[in-house]
């Protein structure tokens, strides 16, 4: 497992590494990455949990692509539907049909049936944006609404449509104007509102209802009782936000402000759907049922690339929403299909919804116990094997990016000793301030692994400390 790195110290680069970066320089454009690694590595290797880099060293993988391999790499029965359709039916244009994409909505629409006991229909596109977009193009066609509603810390995604929902500005500056640039409203965060959920939420809602007090704040006409809103754009637990998770009461309240405007809900599960957060959709936990609800990212447990949307009949019946109102050449293509079966076939046969939760609250305790011990870590929290670590600096309550970041680069740089074995740890840092530690481990993490988390995260934690000390 541990295989040798022959002659490569940790954190540095060997020759045909070296060759490789060079090129990447030269070539590569930086627009398409986030470039945030000080060396960056070159891997070559997966399998469960684990990345290999060139040179044989194992990282232990706790964000799992932004959550796009639940399952973990390398998952057998997802690579053996993907050889099966290789050798069956590799490529068909998506304007035929094929039984896997046939199937496939079947599932999709039953598990959302299952969830929110609502009938609809599915359809497909490529990455998560797109179906975003789609999303959009659906709420504008049948409300007849451009204007959209959508959180702080919220992010849909990096195409210009996707980019006008979400609420970075950094994403947009360069890029001319948004005539369509969402209102961002606040999100519940209850570490910093002093560790009360219920005034968070309260907090909250009292600034939702107030666009609603009178004509006067630009938001509705009194007198139709309509919003100038489309439709609010949630993601139930944000992503990149930094996974906070929100009062259990909240979206109920929020829905039936939204419902009374006319406002659809449409609820993003990219990064949080397919178990990450213990149920199938991670809306479930908050009592509130979507118009329409956009998924992507680990439909595929990060293999073939397909997203999509389901929607509500009376949304998105061909009477109403008819052919051809969103295409992309790849949307349903044969790989993305059978791949997605595959994982929605091992998700109904699988344990999931008792094993995620489960093994969430052993890392969440396990987190707790490095809280005790650190006083950097100003919170942690979780909601299934969705788990935050906020990291401030020694009064436990100022945010400390740096912090965090020398926590990523020092896990990237593979040097970190655990028995004997010598191992890097893939993190990811997200939230307002860019100092959580979002972790996303594999839903198939054992709990020797999770133990080995722990150790990993509190050695780079310390050593990032004693850097921070002497620098
Ligand atoms: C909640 C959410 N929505 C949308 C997207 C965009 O998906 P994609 O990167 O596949 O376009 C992401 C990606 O991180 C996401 O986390």
């Amino acid at each position: 497992m541990n295989a040798p790195a022959p002659g490569v110290a940790a954190g540095t680069a060997s020759a045909e590494e070296r060759a490789l970066l060079e090129k990447e320089a030269r070539y590569c454009s930086y627009g398409d990455t986030v470039h945030y690694a000080e060396h960056p590595k070159i891997f070559e290797r997966c399998q469960g949990s684990y990345l290999h880099d060139i040179h044989g060293r194992e990282y232990l993988d706790l964000q799992m692509w932004y959550s796009a391999v639940n399952l973990g790499y390398a998952h057998p029965a997802v690579s053996a539907a993907l050889n099966r359709q290789i050798g069956r039916l590799p490529q068909l244009a998506c304007q035929y049909l094929h039984r896997e994409k046939i199937e496939l909505a079947e599932m999709i629409c039953e598990s959302v049936e299952r969830s929110f006991g609502l009938k609809g229909r599915v359809q497909f596109n490529v990455g998560g944006a797109q179906a975003i977009e789609d999303a959009l193009k659906l709420v504008r066609m049948r409300t007849g609404r451009q204007r959209m509603l959508a959180f702080q810390g919220g992010y849909h995604g990096r195409t210009l449509g996707a980019s006008a929902i979400t609420s970075s500005y950094r994403y947009r500056e360069a890029y001319g104007e948004f005539a369509d640039r969402a209102e961002f409203i606040p999100f519940p965060y209850p570490f910093r509102d002093g560790g009360d959920a219920k005034r968070s939420e309260d907090r909250c809602i009292g600034e939702f209802e107030r666009l609603f007090a009178h004509e006067y704040t630009g938001a509705w006409n009194p007198k139709t009782g309509r919003a100038e809103f489309g439709a609010l754009f949630v993601e139930a637990v944000q992503g990149t936000g930094g996974y906070v998770i929100p009062p259990r009461g909240y979206f109920r309240r929020l829905a039936a402000i939204c419902r009374a405007h006319g406002i659809l809900m449409v609820d993003d599960e990219i990064q949080m759907g397919f178990y990450r957060t213990g149920k199938m959709w991670a809306m479930e936990h908050f009592d509130c049922r979507p118009d329409i609800l956009v998924f992507g990212k680990a439909l595929t447990n990060g293999m073939n690339p397909i997203s999509g949307i389901w929607a509500r009949e009376e949304l998105i019946n061909p009477a109403v929403f008819g052919p051809g109102s969103t295409h992309s050449t790849f949307s349903s293509n044969t790989l993305g299909t059978a791949t997605g079966l595959a994982v929605m076939r091992i998700l109904a046969g699988g344990d999931y919804a008792r094993e995620v939760p489960r093994k969430g609250a052993l890392f969440l305790e396990k987190l707790r116990a490095l809280r005790a011990r650190h006083r950097e870590i100003g919170e942690v929290d979780g909601l299934g094997l969705a788990l935050r670590m906020e990291m401030c600096e020694a009064d436990g309550a100022t945010p400390s990016r740096r912090l965090a970041d020398r926590m990523f680069q020092i896990g990237l740089e593979g040097g970190l000793r655990v028995g004997g074995r010598t191992l890097g740890l893939v993190l990811d840092i997200g939230g307002y301030d860019k100092n959580v530690i979002t972790l996303a481990p594999s839903l198939e993490i054992s709990d020797p692994e999770i133990e080995l988390a722990a150790t990993l995260l509190e050695q780079v934690l310390l050593r990032a400390k004693a850097a921070l000390a002497s620098a």
